[in-house]
């Protein structure tokens, strides 16, 4: 009997699954873990996005299959977002399509245009669904880095992104980004786009941008969208989520706008795989993007005062961290005294010694590594917690690395 899959085989095993086994163990073992690890928003989605689903759950019609592509109103109220918040004009019809997530809509796009061996170019580090959905739809993978010296340089990342499209061979097919980034939370700017789109039209390749983290943002200047730039629709589409913004992860929420034979093509394939999103989550999801913008503004205030304690507290416990421009996470740079340890064994460190749970960096990319991502995912006074058990950690630290010098984290 067949016992080895291809597809499996190709993904490696899950670093995070590692770390999550050891918090399991320690709460099995009664210690309160401060959990950081999982980018698992756990803000409680406003009532009245709530209510409309209750209201609509009461009418049996909405029992039915619904409607793949994302009920007419959603299609509408997220081309309404669009224009109020990019001034984008969007074709509900041609340029929308609702997703189960955006999760399921880059891996659904990813298995739609991807040709085995076709090759990619990917941020790295990144959320892992940008390499692993071409990887699991046969295709090869380049890794961009994205980070030099802890911040993202444009000029570098185009050095790169300009190299690997002139000398690859086959050409590659798409360009995926992510800003704001997650993990390593930077932002980018206009003119990025504008060079992108420009670099993508040159080289005939099509870019996907994942923009889940829109409306996390702390600073003045909110993130823009790749299709602000004219034309950027001949090559691009663009990935929205509700999971952050606001706060509905549980619901399965998002959207691919933007190029209508890249919409195409999704809506081909979701048609053969799924009937969408159950009705009256689609109606409240419509309800919430049509809301008054003090629902985003929220979410994002809180985020906003988490990262601010996180940053200041650490800071008090000897960690500097720096202060995230946007998403709902910091990339925190390994301690100079821990950094020998790697990504992976100081998540284990902190978790066995300090009771905090945290995403080792390595598990996003190889260029991850030296970092770990912690999610703002706690409350002020469980992050100021975490800061208080950080600095018992860092005060005992010659004692805590000897009895490590011997190799493995784990028991
Ligand atoms: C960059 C990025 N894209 C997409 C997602 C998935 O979001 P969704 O819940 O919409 O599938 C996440 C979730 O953490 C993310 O960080």
């Amino acid at each position: 009997m067949k016992t080895e899959f291809h597809r499996i085989t190709r993904l490696p095993s899950y670093v995070f699954a590692e770390v999550n086994k050891l918090k399991a163990e320690y709460r099995d073992q009664g210690h309160d873990i401060i959990d950081f690890g999982m980018g698992n928003p756990d803000i409680n989605t406003e009532s009245f996005i709530v209510d409309k689903l209750i209201e609509t759950v009461k009418k049996p019609k909405t029992h039915r299959y619904s409607v793949s592509r994302g009920i007419k109103g959603l299609r509408k109220a997220q081309a309404d977002y669009y224009g109020r918040r990019f001034s984008v004009k969007l074709d509900p019809e041609k340029e929308i399509i609702a997703t189960l997530g955006s999760k399921e809509g880059l891996a659904n796009l990813a298995m739609a245009i991807t040709d085995p061996g076709d090759v990619i170019l990917v941020p790295n580090p990144s959320y892992p669904i940008h390499p692993y959905g071409f990887i699991i739809a046969g295709g090869s993978l380049r890794h961009v880095p994205t980070l030099s010296n802890g911040q993202f340089d444009e000029d570098e990342y185009f050095k790169t992104l300009t190299r690997s499209l002139k000398h690859i061979s086959p050409k590659p097919v798409a360009i995926v980004i992510s800003f704001p980034s997650n993990p390593t939370t930077k932002t980018c700017t206009l003119k990025f786009y504008e060079e992108l789109v420009k670099v993508a039209k040159q080289n005939e390749v099509w870019i996907l941008s994942d923009l889940a983290y829109a409306e996390i943002y702390f600073g003045d200047n909110p993130p823009p969208s790749i299709l602000q730039v004219p034309g950027a629709k001949s090559v691009a589409v663009e990935f929205t989520s509700m999971s952050k913004t606001f706060s509905m992860p549980g619901w399965r929420m998002g959207f691919a706008v933007g190029n209508e034979i890249l919409i195409a093509a999704l809506e081909k394939i979701k048609s053969y795989l799924d009937y969408g999103a159950f009705t009256p989550i689609q109606v409240a999801a419509a309800s919430a993007l049509s809301s008054n913008p003090s629902t985003i503004e929220k979410v994002r205030g809180i985020y906003k005062k988490r990262r601010d304690t996180l940053v200041d507290s650490m800071s008090k416990a000897g960690w500097k961290i720096p202060s995230p421009e946007a998403t709902m996470f910091a990339w925190a740079p390994i301690p100079e005294k821990f950094k020998s340890l790697g990504s992976l064994q100081f998540s284990k460190l902190l978790l066995k010694e300090a009771d905090i749970s945290v995403a080792p960096g390595i598990g996003f990319g190889e260029y991850g590594e030296n970092f770990v991502r912690i999610g703002l995912v706690e409350n002020e006074h469980r992050i100021r917690q975490a800061a208080r058990n950080v600095k018992s950690v860092f005060t005992a630290a010659d004692r805590i690395l000897s009895e490590y010098s011997s190799g493995e984290i784990d028991h």
